[in-house]
Parts: structure tokens; sequence; C-alpha cells
């Protein structure tokens, strides 16, 4: 019997469509080589949920989200809706809430430099030659984001800012679970990120990881203070392989080993909730400068769709058939201009053009 899967899309903002269409065509390739359909909403959200139906995250949206089995998510945001209240814009109006509602604690963010792309990255040659990658695990419904108290309060000049963080026992141990479960099909190595010099909640941190560590005697962990890690990911990013970060420090260091690989429109994430559940979203932004143009690169929306088949529906052999796919296609030097480093061999092509040799090598 034909498997179906349900879908909400959400493609929102700026480049979000375009990348968003070329990776329906690839879940298109999916369904034509194996027995399953996937069974795709529309909906809207950020910028597109403002200007259709009066806010970030519609009523509408949400239900849709909850009778789907996985969310694929563009991106939101862009100059139009700036000078709105913050809590009302696309970012934090439609990811926040989404994350909360739908318990979507653990964001798992690869960064991958394939040895043909060594070139794009910021780092010199020699720091990356060969390629790397590096998983952050990080923290998404807790932490300074979340806690309350939070907010301004007083009058004037006597106005205070307040945001607090608090981790519980429970919140570190399923995080790091989920960590180290993701070691145990990578290079067993996780660094737990943390600032237990100067945080109680890093302290605590450090403590229940160590704990659960003992749990998985292959993995080898290392603890590592935040400031230090920032400069680490600059100097040898080839030591790490599974980083794992409360949410604040894992949003501040997935941008920068997203800027190491040198193109963050290559990026996908994952945020899982307990279960199946989960949504996908390339880690870049919504590009407003580029939108329209059709030059966007499409492969972080693309490989988010193949995080989707794997951690959602359980197809890690699909999964892997359109991570291949766009390993190979940028082998054969196709490349969209975010990419392009002018050099032989290379071809330069637009949005719709790397959809379509993706498709071709999925379908081969
Ligand atoms: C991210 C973003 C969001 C975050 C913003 C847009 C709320 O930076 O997904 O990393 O801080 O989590
Ligand atoms: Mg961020």
């Amino acid at each position: 019997m034909t498997k179906v899967f349900k879908v909400a899309l959400l493609p929102g903002d700026g480049i979000g469509p375009e990348v968003m269409a070329e990776a329906l065509l690839v879940l298109d390739a999916i369904e034509k080589r194996y027995d399953l359909r996937f069974e795709r909403t529309h909906a809207n959200v950020g910028g597109a949920g403002i200007d259709n139906e009066g806010k970030a995250l519609p009523d509408s949206t949400v239900d849709i989200c909850r009778a789907s089995d996985a969310i694929l998510f563009g991106s939101v945001g862009g100059p139009k809706w700036e000078s709105l209240p913050p809590d009302e814009q696309p970012e934090r109006g439609a990811l926040l809430p989404l994350r909360k509602i739908f318990g979507l604690y653990a964001n798992l963010r690869p960064a991958i430099v394939f040895p043909s792309m060594t070139a794009a990255s910021s780092l010199k040659e020699e720091i990356v030659a060969g390629g790397f990658n590096v998983l952050v695990v990080r923290e998404l419904t807790g932490g300074i984001y979340f806690t309350q108290p939070k907010g301004i309060v007083g009058e004037g000049r006597n106005r205070i800012g307040i945001d607090t963080l608090r981790y519980s026992v429970p919140e570190i141990e399923r995080i790091a679970h989920v960590s180290f479960h993701a070691a145990l099909k990578r290079n067993k190595k996780v660094c737990s990120i943390d600032k237990a010099n100067v945080l109680s909640s890093s302290v605590l941190w450090r403590e229940i990881v160590t704990g659960i560590g003992f749990e998985y005697p292959e993995v080898e962990l290392s603890h590592m203070y935040v400031d230090n890690a920032a400069m680490q990911l600059v100097r040898k990013p080839k030591q790490f392989d599974v980083i794992l970060c409360e949410n604040m420090f894992g949003d501040i260091l997935s941008d920068e080993v997203a800027m190491l690989t040198g193109s963050i429109g290559m990026l996908p994430s994952a945020s899982l909730a307990e279960g199946t559940f989960g949504m996908y979203e390339p880690s870049g932004g919504s590009a407003p400068d580029i939108a329209g143009q059709g030059i966007a690169n499409p492969i972080a929306q693309i490989l988010s769709a193949a995080m989707m088949l794997r951690y959602s529906f359980g197809m890690e052999e699909a999964a892997n058939v359109i991570e291949n796919a766009v390993e190979m296609v940028l082998e054969q030097g196709y490349r969209t201009r975010d990419i392009y480093q002018h050099k032989d061999g290379e071809k330069l092509v637009n949005t719709k053009e790397m959809g379509d040799v993706l498709v071709k090598r999925i379908e081969a």
C-alpha cells in the first residue's frame, strides 16, 4: 500500500517560495522512486502571514501544521515588516511560537564543507583542506529565549530589561541524549559548550551532560567554554564532530559554523519534537536582496527536505539519495551565484537549473 505522509508547506517570504518550488520537485522525484505520496498543504507564515491573514503565525497555519506529520519551512522576514513591534515581526512572531507550540526542542544544524567546496570557506584553504563536517545540536525551547520573567518593566530611565536563563535537569538530559545519539552515527565525539566558569545554569549543564555521557561509553565527551569554542572553530574546525549547546550559545555558534562553510545557502536544519514530528528549514534567511530574481541557491531547502525524510518519515535511504545527488552535482561543477568561484570546470546556474540537475540525478 502506498504510504502517505502529510507535509505542511510554509514557504514564507523572500527567496522562500523560489527555493521551496525546487524542493517540491525533488519530493516529486522521490515519490516516483518509492511507493509513497507526500500530501502537501500550503500555509502562510511570516510576512506572507501578516499580509494575507494579519499575523506572522496565523491560527489557520497552526491548524494545518497540527494536522501534518512534518513542516517544511522556507524562510521569513524582509524590510517590509521591519518597522513592526519586534514580537510581531516575521522572525520572532512566527519562529519562536512554532518552536514552543510544537515542542521543537532539538535543533540540528549540520555544517558540511565538501572537499570540492573548500575554496568557498571563509577560512584559509590549509585549515579546511579535505573539507569538514560539524553538527551543531542546539536546545531550542528553553534557556534565555523562553524563561520567565522576561520583559521591560518600570518607567523612563528607571526601566529595566529582564531576561532569565534557566535550565532544568530533564531539559538538559533530553538534548544531551539527542547529541550522543547523533554522535554514534558519526565520528563519536561530543563537545558540550557552556560557560560554567560564570553561569550556574552552565554548572548544572556540565554536570548533567557528564552523567549522560557515561551511558554512551563509545562516545568521547569533552567540554568547552563558549568563548573558547568560538575561537577554536576558526582556528581548527576539524577538531569538532557534534557540538552540543544551550539555546543562545547554539544560536551564535551555529551562525559562525555556517559561515565557515562559505555558503549559508547550502545548509539545512531540523527542529525536532519528541516522537517523529519536526520542522525543517534552511539555515539561511529570506535574502530579500536577491528575492524574485531566480538566482538563490535551492540546496539548503532541498537538504532540509532530505532531513525531513530521515527524521520524520524514517526514510534514511531516500535522504541519502538526495544528499548524494547534491554532492555529485557540486562535484560536477554546478554552482549557483553564491558559491560560484570563477574557476575552471564550474557551471554557473540559476535556481531552476540547479533544481533540474538535482532532480535528474535523483531520477537517474
Ligand atoms: C535562528 C534565528 C532565530 C533565533 C531568530 C530569527 C529568532 O536567528 O533560527 O537562529 O534566534 O533562534
Ligand atoms: Mg540565529
